[in-house]
């Protein structure tokens, strides 16, 4: 089997973290925060040190302004519902995830008001079409780094000038580069940093998180929940500290755990080696993608301006019966179809059908690369 759905979810996960999702529950298995007990005490600490594990690798000081959240979805939605109000200016970019987007499109029928700046036809943004569309008392720019569909990365650093200089917050959704891509919150004057656990930062599914850069004023954050936090139980109003304000209810103490592992992981590889990597993987397919017959590929094609991220459509193939013959035929797994992302396959051309998404992992070999190749070629011309 040749996995090439990492943008979906990675796969296989290092044997660390699995491991160490079974062994926080045999060694620290308590309720974090919740009791003076070694138990719980234990378990704090497997948080406490993922929180601080974070906050390093994505260059902020303070451990407490890492958030737990489910995933980048809850996170995002985290960030927006708590920062904007009706008449509140918000905007975004064309190629967004449904995280995203569907958030935004709710919030617009409650009165904020959205601009989406369209990207090219190969995802790219030109920040001159932001820096017109962004005004004086736009409260936030929220844009993805890399597109889930194209890989296309948008120039991060530059959009937070653009938005700063008019006074909004830059909220970032990393979904499809944490772990990926070197990422510096200060070095990029990103304020809010929407991850998820589970795809390039090895951990497992249901954890991810929203990282609140050390300057930001999080009074001007509401939560998005309420309840217990086991601070300050005394009072009936949620507290104000960080990060209890948005962290209520128990913590997914193995998906912590499991996150931890991974981002050691992570760490031990060294993120910009991982990423050398990866585009050699990703030339290689679209170099091999490029000389087969009636494909039309997506994106950039320069893996120095994208993730590992390919999509490809077929003259007269369906999407879905490619990547069906490629699973039970080759044994390729690929993702097919619209990606959770319309918005962005409206912009490169591929809407409603869709295209087939091919993302490989860390784990991914050139001659995976190769195989998966040979098998797109036979059911191209058979
Ligand atoms: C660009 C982008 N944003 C957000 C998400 C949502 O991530 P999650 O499903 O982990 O919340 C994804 C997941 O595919 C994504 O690719």
């Amino acid at each position: 089997m040749i996995y090439l759905d990492n943008a979906a979810t990675s796969w296989p996960k290092p044997s660390e973290v699995l491991k160490a999702m079974t062994d926080v529950l045999e060694r620290a298995g308590g309720n974090p925060g919740r009791s003076g007990h070694r138990l719980s005490i234990a378990a704090a600490r497997v948080i406490y040190d993922t929180r601080e594990e974070i906050a390093r690798i994505f260059g902020i000081r303070d451990p407490l302004r890492v958030i737990f959240t489910s995933n980048a979805t809850h996170a995002i939605n985290i960030a927006l519902r708590g920062i904007l109000k009706p008449g509140d200016h918000v905007v975004t970019s064309s190629m967004e995830h449904n995280a995203v987007m569907r958030p935004l499109r709710s919030l617009e029928k409650q009165g904020v008001r959205l601009s989406i700046v369209p990207c090219g036809a190969d995802g790219s943004l030109d920040v001159r079409d932001l820096a017109s569309t962004v005004k004086p008392g736009t409260k936030l720019v929220v844009m993805t780094h890399a597109s889930n569909v194209a890989g296309t990365l948008l120039p991060v650093a530059e959009i937070a000038a653009i938005a700063h200089k008019a006074g909004a917050l830059v909220l970032v959704d990393a979904a499809q580069t944490a772990g990926a891509i070197p990422i510096n919150m200060p070095g990029m004057g990103i304020d809010l940093l929407a991850f998820t656990g589970h795809k390039e930062l090895q951990g497992p599914p249901g954890i991810g998180g929203l990282v609140i850069a050390d300057h930001v004023d999080a009074s001007q954050i509401e939560p998005l929940m309420r309840g217990g936090t086991g601070s300050r139980s005394e009072s009936e109003e949620q507290p104000g500290d960080l990060p209890d304000k948005y962290e209520s209810g128990t913590a997914n103490l193995v998906g912590i755990a499991g996150l931890g592992a991974g981002l050691k992981w992570v760490e031990e590889r060294r993120i910009d080696e991982i990423r050398e990597h990866m585009k050699s993987l990703s030339r290689t397919l679209i170099e091999g993608l490029s000389s087969l017959p009636r494909i039309k590929l997506y994106g950039t094609l320069d893996p120095e301006r994208s993730v590992a991220v390919v999509s490809f459509t077929v003259d007269r193939m369906r999407v879905s019966e490619i990547g069906l013959r490629l699973d039970e035929e080759f044994g390729v797994l690929s993702r097919v179809g619209l990606h959770c992302a319309p918005a962005a396959h409206k912009t490169i051309g591929s809407f409603p059908e869709g295209t087939v998404r091919l993302a490989p992992g860390v784990f991914t070999t050139l001659d995976d690369i190769q195989e998966a190749l040979q098998a797109i070629s036979r059911v191209i011309r058979s």
